[in-house]
C-alpha cells in the first residue's frame, strides 16, 4: 500500500538479521558458538560505572544536554588527542561527541553529500560506511581491500575511472574485517591524494586500541594538512567496553564539523549528561584499564588462531596486528545460505561476509568455546 522511498534501498542489516536467526536456533535448543558480530562483553571498567551512578543521581544532569556534547567533554577529547597522538583538536571547532561512530558518520555523509554524488568505501567494509551513502542517495563504489589488493593504487584507479569524481572517502584502520593496518605514510598519502582531488575523508577509528603484537595504530590526523580534508570518529564501544553506551566523537575539519553539528542541533538534544560525564572520566582516566581489555582480546586471537590451526587452518600468516577478527582466504562459507547451513550443521554462528573471497571469525563472542 505505502512506497517507503529509503526502505527500497534497505535490505534487512545483516548483524539484526542474522541475531533473529540466532535467537531462533537458541530458542530450539541449539547449543550455538557465537562467532558472529562482535558485541563486546567485557565489563565496562568499575571507575566509569561508578561515575554514571554518581551523576545519574543529580536531578540537573536529567534535562537535555547538548547535542554537539558538552564542553569539559569536548575538552578532555582535545586532550585526549594531544597526549596521544601530539595532535591539536580545538574543542569548540574542530571536535563534537556523537551517539557512537554509527550515528556520526551516517549523518555526517547526509549532511554532505547530494543525491548522486560517488562516495568510495572499502570493499569489504562495515556496513555503515556503504550504508551511510546509501541512505543518503549516494552512488556507492567499493574499493578493493584485502591481503592480495593494494588499496591506494585500487583508490587510484576508481578516481582516474569514476564519473562524476568522488566527494566523499570513508576509510577504517585498523579495518574492521580485513583486520588491514596502516603507518602514518599511508595516511600521510591518502591526506595529499584527498587535496589534490578536493575530496573528504572519513577515517573511521573505532579499533584505535584494539592492536596487538606491539602495533600502534597512527590517526589520520597526525599526518601533515589532515585537517584540511579529514575528520575522524573515535568510539568508547570497544576500547572502554561502552558499546551500549552509545558513545564516540569526531575531530577535524572544522567545516565538516560544524556541518555535523548543525544536522544533529536538529536531529538530537545530545547523549544522556551522565554518559557525557562518565566518558570524561573514561578519557582523562587511567590507560590500564584499555590494556586490560586489549590483553583478553589478544588472548582469545591467540586461543582461536592455535585451536584452529590445530585444526589444520593456517590463517596465522593473515592475522594482522589488529582488531576483533581473525580471517581466511580460502574458506568455502561465503554466502548467506552458507551461513544458515553452518548454522544449522555445524552449529557455529558466523557472520556472511560481503564479498565472496572472505570468511572472517570473530573472537570477541567466544570466551567459553575453545575446545578443538
Ligand atoms: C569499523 C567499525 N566502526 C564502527 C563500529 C560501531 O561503533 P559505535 O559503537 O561507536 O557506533 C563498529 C562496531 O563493530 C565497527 O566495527
Amino acid at each position: 500500500m505505502f512506497d517507503f522511498r529509503r526502505m527500497k534501498r534497505l535490505p534487512p542489516y545483516v548483524f539484526a538479521e542474522v541475531n533473529d536467526l540466532k535467537m531462533a536456533a537458541r530458542r530450539a535448543g541449539e547449543d550455538i558458538i557465537d562467532l558472529g558480530m562482535g558485541n563486546p562483553d567485557l565489563a565496562t571498567p568499575p571507575h566509569i560505572v561508578d561515575k554514571l551512578v554518581e551523576a545519574v543521581a543529580k536531578p540537573h544532569n536529567h534535562r537535555y544536554s547538548a547535542s554537539m556534547g558538552i564542553t569539559k567533554l569536548r575538552m578532555a577529547i582535545s586532550a585526549w588527542y594531544d597526549r596521544r597522538y601530539g595532535v591539536n583538536v580545538d574543542p569548540d571547532n574542530e571536535a563534537i561527541v556523537t551517539i557512537g561512530v554509527k550515528e556520526g558518520l551516517s549523518h555526517l555523509i547526509l549532511v554532505t553529500i547530494r543525491p548522486g554524488d560517488v562516495v568510495f568505501t572499502p570493499n569489504p567494509t562495515y556496513p555503515i560506511h556503504p550504508y551511510s551513502a546509501i541512505i543518503s542517495g549516494g552512488d556507492v563504489r567499493g574499493i578493493p581491500m584485502g591481503p592480495d589488493q593494494d588499496f591506494f593504487e585500487n583508490l587510484l584507479t576508481a578516481t582516474k575511472t569514476s564519473w562524476p569524481r568522488p566527494k566523499v572517502l570513508i576509510i577504517s584502520f585498523p579495518h574492521n574485517p580485513t583486520t588491514e593496518t596502516v603507518d602514518i605514510e599511508f595516511f600521510q598519502k591518502i591526506v595529499d591524494f584527498a587535496r589534490e582531488h578536493h575530496i573528504l575523508v572519513i577515517h573511521d577509528f573505532a579499533y584505535a586500541d584494539l592492536t596487538f603484537d606491539g602495533y600502534q595504530a597512527p590517526s589520520i590526523m597526525q599526518a601533515k594538512g589532515a585537517k584540511e580534508v579529514a575528520v575522524e570518529f573515535f568510539s568508547l564501544s570497544k576500547s572502554y567496553s561502552m558499546a551500549g553506551w552509545r558513545v564516540g566523537f569526531c575531530v577535524g575539519n572544522p567545516e565538516a564539523v560544524h556541518a555535523l553539528r548543525r544536522i544533529k542541533s536538529y536531529l538530537d538534544y545530545g547523549i544522556f549528561q551522565p554518559i557525557q560525564i562518565a566518558a570524561i572520566i573514561a578519557l582523562n582516566g587511567p590507560y590500564d584499564c584499555v590494556q586490560g581489555i586489549v590483553n583478553t582480546y589478544k588472548e582469545r586471537r591467540d586461543a582461536l588462531i592455535s585451536g584452529l590451526s590445530r585444526i589444520g587452518w593456517d590463517i596465522e600468516s593473515l592475522c594482522k596486528r589488529a582488531t576483533v577478527n581473525a580471517i581466511k582466504d580460502d574458506a568455502e562459507i561465503v554466502t548467506n545460505e552458507h551461513f544458515m547451513k553452518a548454522l544449522k550443521e555445524v552449529r557455529q554462528f558466523l557472520t556472511p561476509d560481503m564479498v565472496k573471497k572472505y570468511h572472517v571469525i570473530r573472537d570477541t563472542d567466544c570466551p567459553h568455546h575453545y575446545e578443538f
